[in-house]
């Protein structure tokens, strides 16, 4: 089985950005740490990174054209703002688990509204790069 592990704007540079709330792991290190993982539970791991709101929306088509058995989404600041993404994964058959770093909803207001947990089945926030590790146990459950 395979799980798409979908990353949005900025994570790319996390290792240097704003390593007091996303720590200093880059996401290199957590691709590593999800690979390795997914080993030991035999899954196929698809881990991509995009700035790019309808790339994003693209890869959640892509994860149900391949009949993906889950998507780990980390749709950082698209999802307080993204009902496309939203759409997306109301659209499709696979089920998505969000994912987030810092936990959004002790920071800005702005930051408490998630579009993309309305149609994710599970969230996980607040945990680092071990959330990652989390939601594809939990994705392995499913
Ligand atoms: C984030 C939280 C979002 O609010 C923020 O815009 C991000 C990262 C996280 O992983 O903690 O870019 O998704």
């Amino acid at each position: 089985d395979k799980v798409f592990v979908l990353n949005g704007p900025n994570l790319n540079l996390l290792g240097t950005r704003e390593p007091e709330i996303y720590g200093s792991r880059t996401l290199g290190d957590i691709e590593a740490m999800v690979r390795e993982r997914a080993a030991e539970l035999g899954l196929g791991i698809e881990f991509r990174q995009s700035n790019y709101e309808g790339i994003l929306v693209d890869w959640l088509h892509e994860a149900h054209r391949e009949g993906a058995k889950a998507v780990l989404l980390n749709a950082a600041a698209y999802t307080h703002t993204s009902i496309a993404l939203l759409d997306a994964i109301k659209a499709i058959m696979v089920p998505v688990i969000e994912v987030h770093l810092s936990d959004p909803g002790t920071r800005e207001p702005f930051r408490h509204l998630s579009y993309v947990a309305m149609g994710a089945v599970d969230t996980v926030q607040g945990l680092g790069p071990k959330g990652y590790i989390l939601a594809l146990e939990k994705a392995a459950a499913l």
